[in-house]
């Protein structure tokens, strides 16, 4: 507990402010539900009934005070338990690497040439000798690892950042081909099996169907459904969707009997595990390649999707010796398949519009059949695009659908154009109810509604925006129940959001929601009332500040008054001083806040004078003071090195491409450690981390002498 909340705890509930009075209510209540998990599910209480009873008493008694904070979530309120809103971190008590890819058979050549090679020089292999490789279908699901104790499964976790992911275990446990205890011998004491869940796309379009029917997003493809339905926070959802597993690696396994890959494949399989029936074991590079064929001619009539086969250096001593190279194993490599593509009928072009008024025209298709999934729609980018590929109503067209990339129009085919087309006229006036004048971007490719503000499709398109994944992550309130929300008024301003606890009577009235449906969304709203300032300020949608920017600038200004005061204050500067300025010269032309704002890293005028802009909106304002007051968002977290951290006064370099963790969690991981993270190699370095494709910093550590790391070592250190 911090400091103030410690105060908060010992006062009166008569002496409450209402803003310690909602702390307090939140404590409260976590810690109810705390303990009602220990006695309930865990038949262990940590306190007596009576401390309990006091905790229960002090939460009602604020209420009686405060009605206002009450909502369906407070213990008050509860008879069953709420569903838990948030998965736990797992740490992979072995990292989970990912795979190189080949796209062509040069690349592969490649891959079988430095296998030789090392062999050769590392291990006993003879010139002519064979190197049997493990040859399986790649699954386009998810990876995940299930942890095994002497038999019994029992924990789950998605990949995550390949260092730690989130526990799931929940969830895993209602997939059938996942089982909960081995069967057979030889089974690993400490055991982590490592596979792919997928959904079948016949299960996925039934599902989607279903989706669309209740008002939520469409999924984009299987991979996508799998990963929303595993990270549903109600087991029982995740019950309802008909996930499947495949086996095919492991992580930590003590004691380990198998010496092959192959071998580990069949022991997986006595001990319960479904495996994938595409391997096989190939002796040679002309066997591989049959293989692929073979796979990539099955693929279009698989009941799963597949981008591509993987080859598995089957001895494991082999493997051993090669090991891996920054993100991936050198033993292994996913031979990838080419996109799906398909031919269709352009049946209409329509204009959509996003949270910035930007329009996108949008192609309307014959529904087809690509590679599994039947497609109906396609991007078309912007005007210059449908100029450049000459589409119009009526062309027959090519189409591609990449992973999860949505699917895009390659061109027509010239051969099946009808006779009467006509050239496609980007409109003139915005599709949008207010039908104001369409505008061409100064010097940029992009069309702009110019309704700004008062745009109905922008607004929508903006909420839409606040509760995607990477601002306020809000389940259960999906696209369309925004549009709809907004059609009836129930919500205008983000901000509106955060009172629709307090209107549940009239959510439940309407058509699609339940009781169930509807505590859900409560939970999911009331679980994001404290808010990280990196999610606060993506989630406001500011022209040109996206998720990066904005983590750098929560960095920067800690904590949200103090970010708000200074962007203000920029934004009145600028007013008063609108000329052309370089950022070297703006604090001393513009003023001292706008001069830092500039001068923070990857921002500069352009993106400081989008942000000015947008704070010298009145209306922007009013939202967000309106959000602040319903919302506590979360200052950066200063460090404070204790003085054994292990990278105490150490001065820490990070180079290349790091591809276990992102940069952003390793620099963090470094700085818990307590290093200092620079980015120019000296004499002062003490560490430089190389990731891939590392140039001249990498030279230089070697030049200084300076101790280099790969990112593996860097990896096992910083776990320390
Ligand atoms: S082996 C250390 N085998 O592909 C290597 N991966 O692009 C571990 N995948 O993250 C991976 N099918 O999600 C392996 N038969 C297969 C696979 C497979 C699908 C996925 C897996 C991995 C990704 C790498």
């Amino acid at each position: 507990m911090s400091k103030a909340a410690k105060v908060v705890a010992v006062l009166k509930v008569d002496d409450l402010t209402e803003r310690q009075a909602r702390a307090e209510h939140k404590r409260l209540g976590d810690e109810i539900r705390h303990h009602d998990t220990l006695y309930h599910d865990k038949d262990a209480p940590e306190i007596s009934d009576a401390d309990y009873d006091r905790l229960r008493q002090r939460l009602k008694a604020i209420e009686a005070r405060f009605p206002q904070l009450v909502d369906l979530l407070s213990p008050t309120q509860q008879v069953a338990p709420a569903p838990s809103t948030a998965f736990a971190k797992v740490r992979h008590a072995r990292p989970m690497l990912s795979l190189d890819n080949a796209f062509t058979d040069e690349e592969l050549q490649g891959f079988f040439d430095r296998l030789r090679r090392a062999l050769e020089r590392e291990t006993d292999l003879k010139p002519d000798a064979e190197i049997a490789l493990s040859c399986e279908a790649k699954i386009d699901g998810l990876s995940i690892s299930l942890r095994y104790k002497d038999g019994e499964f029992v924990q789950g976790a998605t990949r995550g950042d390949g260092t730690t992911g989130e526990d799931v275990t929940a969830n895993l446990r209602t997939i059938k081909d996942i089982p909960h205890k081995l069967k057979g011998r030889g089974v690993p004491k400490a055991f982590d099996v490592r596979g792919e869940v997928y959904m079948e796309r016949k299960a996925f379009v039934a599902l989607n169907a279903r989706q669309v029917a209740a008002g939520e997003k469409a999924y984009v493809n299987p991979r996508n459904t799998a990963a929303g339905s595993l990270r549903q926070l109600d087991p029982a959802i995740t019950a309802a969707r008909p996930l499947r597993f495949f086996a095919y690696a492991w992580g930590e396994a003590e004691p380990r009997s198998w010496k092959t890959h192959s071998e580990y494949l069949k022991l997986l399989k006595e001990w319960g595990f479904r495996t994938n029936p595409l391997t096989r074991l190939c002796r040679t590079p002309a066997e591989v390649r049959a293989f692929y064929r073979k796979i990539g001619e099955e693929r279009p009539s698989l009941p799963y999707d597949i981008d591509g086969v993987v080859y598995k250096v089957d001895r494991i001593d082999w493997q051993e010796r090669l090991g891996f190279v920054s993100r991936a194993p050198r033993w292994a490599i996913a031979h990838k398949f080419p996109a799906e593509q398909a031919r269709t009928r352009l049946n209409g072009i329509n204009i959509q519009v996003g949270r910035t008024g930007a329009l996108t025209p949008v192609a309307e298709l014959e529904p087809v059949n690509v590679g599994g999934v039947v497609v109906a729609r396609a991007t078309l980018h912007n005007a210059d695009e449908i100029e450049r590929l000459d589409v119009r109503v009526g062309d027959m067209v090519l189409i591609q659908r990449a992973g999860d990339v949505i699917p895009q129009v390659l061109g027509y085919v010239p051969e099946e154009r009808p006779k009467k087309t006509e050239k496609f006229h980007f409109p003139a006036k915005c599709p949008c109810p207010l039908r104001t004048p369409v505008k061409a971007e100064e010097g940029g490719v992009v069309r702009r509604c110019s309704g700004g503000l008062e745009c109905p499709f922008q607004q929508v398109e903006r909420l839409r925006y606040f509760v995607s994944r990477n601002c306020f992550d809000i389940e259960g309130l999906g696209g369309t129940h925004i549009e709809n929300f907004f059609n009836d008024g129930l919500l205008k301003i983000p901000g509106d959001i955060f009172r629709l606890p307090r209107r549940v009577d009239e959510i439940k009235k309407r058509e699609g929601w339940g009781d169930l449906s509807v505590r859900n969304l409560v939970a999911s709203i009331e679980a994001r009332r404290t808010i990280a300032l990196d999610r606060f300020i993506n989630a406001l949608g500011i022209p040109l500040i996206g998720e990066a920017t904005a983590k750098i600038l929560a960095q920067e200004y800690g904590d949200a008054d103090g970010w708000l005061a200074e962007m203000l204050a920029a934004a009145r500067e600028r007013k008063k001083h609108p000329d052309d300025v370089k950022k070297e010269k703006a604090a001393a032309e513009v003023g001292p806040s706008y001069g830092r704002l500039c001068n923070v890293e990857q921002i500069g005028v352009t993106t400081a004078d989008a942000m000015c802009a947008f704070f010298s909106e009145g209306h922007n304002v009013e939202i967000i003071k309106d959000l602040r007051k319903q919302l506590t968002v979360e200052p950066v977290k200063r460090r404070v090195i204790a003085s054994d951290a292990p990278l105490k006064d150490k001065i820490v370099v990070f180079t290349g491409e790091l591809s276990i963790m992102t940069r952003d969690a390793a620099k963090a991981r470094a700085e818990e450690l307590g290093a200092k993270v620079t980015d120019s190699v000296s004499k002062k370095t003490s560490l430089v981390v190389v990731g891939e494709n590392a140039g001249s910093k990498a030279r230089k550590a070697a030049e200084l002498g300076v101790q280099t790391l790969t990112e593996e070592e860097w990896v096992e250190l910083s776990r320390a």
